[in-house]
This record gives C-alpha cells, structure tokens and sequence, in this order.
C-alpha cells in the first residue's frame, strides 16, 4: 500500500455538502437521460482513451490482472476500460447513460467481449445477493448520486472474498491551493462533466463503506485537467 498524501475519514463537509445534497437527485436522473452534454461526455471519453490508457495503463493492467470470467462493471461509460480484460470475458455493465451505449457495444465487439448490458443506474443493480466475484468502477463514484448507496449495492452483489476493483479522483488535502482550486471550480465541472464532484473524498468513503479490507494506492497525475490530479485506486474485499 502506497500514501502520498493524507485522506481524512468522511466528512460530511467535503461530500455531502447542501449543493451536493441538492443536486444528487436531479444527477441521478440525468444519469439516464440523453442530452447534448451526454453525448459530447460520452465521446469526450472516447477521445481521452487514447490518454487515459498513457496515464492509466499500467496500473489498470495490474489491477485487472486476474479477473474471473465474469465481471460487473459499473459506469462502464464508452467502455475505456475493456481493452483490459482478457478477450471473451463476459462484462456486466451497469451503464445508465444511452448515449454510451452504442460504443461500449462497438468496444465490445472490438475486444472481443461478451458484453451484458444494463441500462440502470448501480444503486440498485438487478443481481442476486453475494452472486458476484469481482466488480469494477473507474472514474465513476465522482459522478453517482451517492456513492454511499452504490457501495452498499456493490457489497451486497458480492460473494465473501469478492473484490471491488476501483480508480478513482478524488479531493485534494484541505488547506491547499488545490483544494481551493476544486472549491472555485466545482460548480462548472459538475455541469460540464454530468455531475461529476471534484472535492468528493471518495477514498474515505470506500474504507467507510464495511469491506473487510482495502488495499490502496494514492496517486497523482500529471494531467491538462489539474483539478484532476489526486487519485486512489485499489481493491475492496468482502
Ligand atoms: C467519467 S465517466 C467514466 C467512464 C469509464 N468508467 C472510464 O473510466 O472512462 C462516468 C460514467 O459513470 C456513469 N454513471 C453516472 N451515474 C451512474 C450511476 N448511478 N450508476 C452507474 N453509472 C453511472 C456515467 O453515465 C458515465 O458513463
């Protein structure tokens, strides 16, 4: 496990703040609708793969080693993260957006998927009780309504010993200029980015969440999006 920088207990002043309180509803919904900004977020991502596989990659390769046949994978949105999963997996992607879809099932085809589309958001997810070995979100609890929920939803599909496989970003340290940085533009990332959060402490959120372990590692990234910047990335276990 590797900290660089520390990341408070959650704290309902970085999470759950009245804006963010107000607006989960409405991004819960919007989640499922389609719309011009869906479909340029959409693509957008599409256009970012390329970069996001720089940035991402190796760790990606690393934490998607040894997945089992059979994968849940949550906001899988144009399907970035497919290109890492051995050829023939069967990829349950819990994706609400529509204007995601067509690509996650080109994606699909292209990496040799077996691509098990559901069309809903991941606080209520139509599988059974502990019926699940591996789940995987990145880049997803920034945008969810309310990743508390969704990790809840995450444990409860899991079989004991199952893992939950995540990359995320996540706050920067109170106190730095990065932190006030995300404070400043928080309110037009979350509208030009469907909702995404910039100050949510997604990492403390995680180990709050009643896994019986989280093995993590807290990272940066050097990326044009600076507010961007802190990530933990890791696995949960039941
Ligand atoms: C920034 S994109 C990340 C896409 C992809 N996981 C990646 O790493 O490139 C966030 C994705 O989360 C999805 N999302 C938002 N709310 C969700 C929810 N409640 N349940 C599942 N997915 C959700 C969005 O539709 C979008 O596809």
């Amino acid at each position: 496990m590797t900290l660089s920088w520390s990341d408070p207990e959650p704290d309902d002043s970085l999470f759950d703040s009245s804006d963010d309180r107000r607006s989960r509803a409405a991004r819960t919904r919007d989640a499922g609708r389609s719309s011009l900004r869906g479909w340029l977020n959409a693509l957008g991502v599409r256009a970012l793969a390329g970069g996001m596989h720089r940035v991402y990659g190796r760790r990606k390769r690393a934490l998607f080693a040894d997945l089992p046949d059979t994968v849940v994978e949550i906001g899988p949105g144009p399907g970035t993260n497919l290109r890492y999963y051995r050829p023939g997996t069967r990829v349950i992607a819990v994706e609400p957006a529509p204007h995601a879809h067509r690509m996650l099932r080109k994606a699909a085809r292209k990496h040799d998927i077996d691509l098990d589309l559901r069309p809903h958001g991941a606080e209520s997810m139509e599988l059974d009780d502990a019926s699940v070995d591996a789940v995987v979100a990145t880049l997803v609890l920034c945008s969810v309504g309310d990743p508390r929920e969704v990790l809840a939803e995450v444990r409860r599909v899991l079989r004991p010993g199952g893992r939950f496989i995540f990359l995320e970003h996540v706050s920067a340290d109170p106190g730095t200029n990065l932190h006030r940085v995300q404070g400043w533009l928080r309110r037009p990332w979350s509208w030009a980015f469907e909702g995404c959060e910039l100050r949510r402490n997604t990492g403390a959120i995680i180990r709050a969440a009643g896994f019986d372990s989280v093995d993590e590692e807290r990272f940066r990234v050097s990326t044009s999006l600076f507010p961007f910047s802190p990530h933990v990335a890791g696995v949960a276990r039941r």
